[in-house]
């Protein structure tokens, strides 16, 4: 496929195949964990779009969909801090048993605050699904209970990743040629 965006990947990371085969396994360990609970998919935007679209149907469960937006980066490669709600959750979740879907667990801030966010709006149980795990940048204490792929320190784009708002559609798992940065 012809991409102008090939040329600022450095390296690949995680292939399209080996993420599908690890998200059909996610599907089937979700499928045992939630069968006959009907499980509210709660996808974290923008980054979680496609993992989000290929998780719920590697898992034919009965449940329904919903999304929150948060932002805690001003487009740099390091979280601020602070974690702020941009687009809130339109439905009622008290009771609910509701599985987190991230793209990437970095700094644990976004998770943190999202979790203890759920809590107090009720649900009745909060599971963390993350495609990427990044545990030598941790800060705060939070841990996911499905991990796709650990991977190093390193800023990574593709399969819904962005910088600045960029790559989200780079089909796999890649890092940018330093001079991107500095453009
Ligand atoms: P945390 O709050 O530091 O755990 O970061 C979580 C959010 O930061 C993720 O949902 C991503 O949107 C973003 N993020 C963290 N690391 C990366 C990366 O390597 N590439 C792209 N986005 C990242
Ligand atoms: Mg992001």
């Amino acid at each position: 496929m012809r991409s102008e965006m090939e040329n600022d990947i450095l390296k690949i990371l995680v292939t399209e195949e080996q993420i599908q085969t690890r998200i059909a396994e996610l599907g089937e360990e979700l499928y045992q964990e939630f069968e006959g609970k009907n499980p509210l998919f709660l996808g974290v935007l923008k980054g979680c779009f496609l993992f989000m679209a290929d998780l719920v149907r590697a898992c034919q469960v009965k449940s329904d969909v919903e999304y929150i937006a948060v932002s805690s980066y001003e487009n740099a490669t390091s979280s601020s801090g602070r974690v702020k709600i941009v687009h809130d959750i339109q439905q009622d979740i008290t009771d609910r048993h509701v599985i987190v879907v991230e793209d990437i667990l970095d700094s644990g801030n976004t998770l943190a605050f999202l979790s203890e966010y759920f809590k107090t709006r009720g649900a009745a149980s909060i599971t963390i699904v993350t495609l990427l795990d990044k545990p030598s940048r941790r800060t705060k204490a939070v841990n996911a209970d499905y991990v796709g792929f650990v991977v190093p320190d390193e800023f990574v784009v593709g399969y819904g990743l962005d910088y600045c708002q960029q790559y989200r559609n780079v089909p796999y798992i890649g890092v940018l040629k330093p001079e991107v940065y500095s453009r």
